[in-house]
C-alpha cells in the first residue's frame, strides 16, 4: 500500500467511527444529529373505488356516476365505473364478483337480493374490500348504505296516487323486478299507503326489467288484460316513460300516470301533463355521498351505517326548479 493509499484509507475509518460516534451520541438525545435519516415519502397511491350499476350505460344510472366522478376528482380517488349492458341478475352478479377479484381499495354496488348478492359483498368484506351499498340496502356486512329509504318512497307515491285519483281507482303497477328489494319495498309502501282507500284497488303488478321497452310492453299488458285499469304507477326510473308510450298506443291518454325519478323523458311528461306526479330520487347525490363515505373510511374515520339521500315529489306546477337527478 502506498503511503498516499494509507493515509486515505486512515482518513475513511476515521470519518467512519465519527459519524457513528455521533449517531451513538444522538441516539440518546445529547446532540442533534446532523445526518438525519432521509425522510421516507409515504407511498402516494391514489385509492381504487369500483361502482358496480345496475346497467351502464342507463340514464339513472349516470347521475350516480356523474355524482361519484365529481367526488373521485375532488380526493383524488381513481374510480371505475362498470354495468352489464343489459341488466340481468347473472351479468350484474358477475360484474361484482370481478371487481371482488380484481381487489381494488373499495366497492360501491346495489344490493338487489339477499340470495345473490349478500354472499358477494360478504366474500368482498371477508377479502378485506369494504362493500358500501348504493340505491338499494342489503342484509349482509356492508359498511354503510347510501340511498333512498324504498319503502318510505312507496308510501309517498301511495299517497300521491290517493290524491290524483280523489281515492277511486284501479291501478296497474309497472315494476323494474319482481325480485329487486327496492321495487319489492316500493310496491309494498304503495299498497299500505292504499289499504285504507277500498276505493282504489291493484288489478296488476307486472315486470319491466328496467327497461323502456319492457315498460311500455308489460303497460300493453296491463291495458290489454285489465281494460278497467284507471291509473298506472311505474316504480322505476323508465317505468312511467314506457307506461306513456303504451298509453298513446293504446289510445289510452286519459289515465292517471305516475313515475318514479325525473330522467329527461319524466320531466317531459310532466311538462306537457301526461303525467300527473313522480317520486324523485337523489342518484348524482348517491353517487357523490357514497364516494365521500368510502374515502372517509380508508383515511380511517368512523362513517355512519347508512345516509338517506331523501325524495320529493315533482308535480308539473314544481317544474321550473328540476334539474335532473337530484343535482345541485
Ligand atoms: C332505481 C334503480 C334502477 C333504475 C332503473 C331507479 O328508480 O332506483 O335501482 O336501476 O330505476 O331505471
Amino acid at each position: 500500500m502506498t503511503v498516499l493509499r494509507q493515509w486515505l484509507f486512515a482518513l475513511v475509518l476515521t470519518a467512519g467511527a465519527l459519524s457513528g460516534l455521533v449517531a451513538l451520541v444522538s441516539l440518546v438525545g445529547l446532540v442533534p444529529n446532523p445526518w438525519p435519516a432521509m425522510p421516507v415519502e409515504p407511498v402516494a397511491r391514489q385509492p381504487h373505488i369500483v361502482v358496480v350499476a345496475q346497467e351502464h350505460p342507463h340514464p339513472y344510472w349516470e347521475h350516480v356516476r356523474a355524482g361519484a366522478a365529481e367526488a373521485a376528482g375532488r380526493l383524488g380517488v381513481t374510480l371505475e365505473f362498470v354495468g352489464p349492458e343489459r341488466w340481468t341478475v347473472h351479468a350484474h352478479t358477475r360484474l361484482l364478483d370481478m371487481a371482488i377479484a380484481g381487489r381494488p381499495d373499495g366497492i360501491i354496488t346495489q344490493g338487489l337480493s339477499e340470495q345473490d348478492f349478500t354472499p358477494l359483498i360478504n366474500k368482498a368484506i371477508q377479502r378485506g374490500i369494504p362493500v358500501i351499498t348504493i340505491d338499494t340496502d342489503s342484509p349482509s356486512r356492508r359498511l354503510a348504505y347510501v340511498g333512498t329509504d324504498n319503502y318510505q318512497s312507496g308510501l309517498v307515491a301511495g299517497r300521491l296516487l290517493v290524491e290524483a285519483t280523489g281515492g277511486q281507482a284501479r291501478v296497474g303497477i309497472i315494476t323494474g323486478s319482481l325480485h329487486a328489494a327496492n321495487q319489492v319495498e316500493r310496491v309494498q309502501g304503495i299498497r299500505d299507503a292504499i289499504a285504507p282507500y277500498p276505493g282504489i284497488r291493484e288489478v296488476a303488478l307486472e315486470e319491466s326489467n328496467i327497461s323502456l321497452i319492457g315498460a311500455t310492453e308489460a303497460a300493453l299488458r296491463i291495458l290489454e288484460q285489465h281494460p278497467e285499469v284507471s291509473a298506472l304507477i311505474g316504480t322505476s326510473a323508465l317505468d312511467a316513460p314506457g307506461a306513456a308510450r303504451a298509453m298513446a298506443t293504446a289510445g289510452r291518454r286519459e289515465l292517471v300516470l305516475i313515475g318514479w325519478d325525473d330522467l329527461a323523458e319524466t320531466l317531459a311528461l310532466l311538462r306537457n301533463g301526461r303525467l300527473y306526479g313522480t317520486v324523485v330520487q337523489k342518484p348524482y347525490e348517491m353517487g357523490v355521498r357514497s364516494v365521500e363515505l368510502m374515502v372517509d373510511y380508508l383515511q380511517g374515520n368512523p362513517i355512519p351505517a347508512r345516509v338517506d339521500t331523501g325524495v320529493h315529489i315533482l308535480r308539473p306546477d314544481d317544474l321550473q326548479a328540476a334539474a335532473g337527478g337530484g343535482r345541485p
